[in-house]
């Protein structure tokens, strides 16, 4: 049996083109169906979903053979005990910093100001920070980080973007690049090992379909 895990919404769904390419279709639809564990049309592979952050998790400890994980999970989950062999070209975005529209950001960096930045990627934000010398207090968040600055929670955001809507409906504006976004396979070394035979022709229609 091969387990490929999954997170509903953007991912599932960008990554369901892939699968059904590759001759892949789960019997139920994931976005309707309260099952975590879904077969498809072939016997021996299942999918099972979980939260997007946990997917990188799921496949280091060999729950689930492959995944597809952003690279704003992977660089927060650090990539340890996970192979990495395709940039699968999905579900787009930037990692950015974003201020509100009013907020000096270079003056406040140039003055050393100690700058609270609010995210849900602590770890990349910390390394980004750290490289640039920028003095930063970080908060936790789980979403909506872009409310932060509005009501006084942080001066600074790290947050994907895409189209740049959800940033200009809360009047902020990106004032740095951390990296650009798209979504990987990932594999479980020993599965890679123990499964190769099975795992093999999956990861090579993969690799013919992304668009990475
Ligand atoms: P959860 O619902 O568990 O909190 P999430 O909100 O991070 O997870 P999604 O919004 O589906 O889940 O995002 C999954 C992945 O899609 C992200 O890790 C990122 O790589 C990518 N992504 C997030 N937002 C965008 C976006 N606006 N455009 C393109 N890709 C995005
Ligand atoms: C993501 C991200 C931004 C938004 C950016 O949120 O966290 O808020 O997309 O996209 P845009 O630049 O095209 O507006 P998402 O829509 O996934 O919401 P959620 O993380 O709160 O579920």
């Amino acid at each position: 049996m091969i387990t490929l895990a999954l997170a509903k919404g953007r991912i599932f769904e960008e990554t369901a083109p892939l699968l059904a390419a590759a001759g892949i279709r789960p019997v139920e639809d994931p976005e309707s169906s309260r099952k975590l564990i879904l077969a498809t049309q072939r016997p021996d592979l299942r999918l099972i979903l979980v939260r997007a952050a946990d997917v990188p998790t799921y496949v280091q400890y060999g729950a689930a053979d492959l995944g597809v994980a952003g690279r704003d999970i992977l660089a927060e989950h650090g990539g340890q005990g996970l192979y990495q062999p395709l940039d699968l070209g999905i579900a787009r975005c930037r990692m950015v910093v974003a201020v509100p529209e009013g907020f000096d950001y270079a003056a406040a960096v140039k003055q050393g100001a100690r700058l609270r930045v609010a995210t849900k990627y602590i770890g990349t934000a910390r390394e980004h920070f750290a490289a640039k010398g920028v003095h930063v207090d970080l908060i936790k968040l789980y979403g909506s980080m872009e409310l932060a600055p509005l009501v006084g929670l942080a001066d600074a955001i790290v947050d994907l973007v895409d189209t740049g809507n959800t940033l200009k409906a809360n009047r902020l504006r990106v004032v740095e690049e951390i990296m650009p976004v798209s979504s990987r396979l990932i594999v479980n070394p020993a599965s890679l090992k123990l499964k190769r035979e099975a795992l093999a022709p999956l990861i090579e229609a993969f690799a013919r379909l992304g668009r990475g």
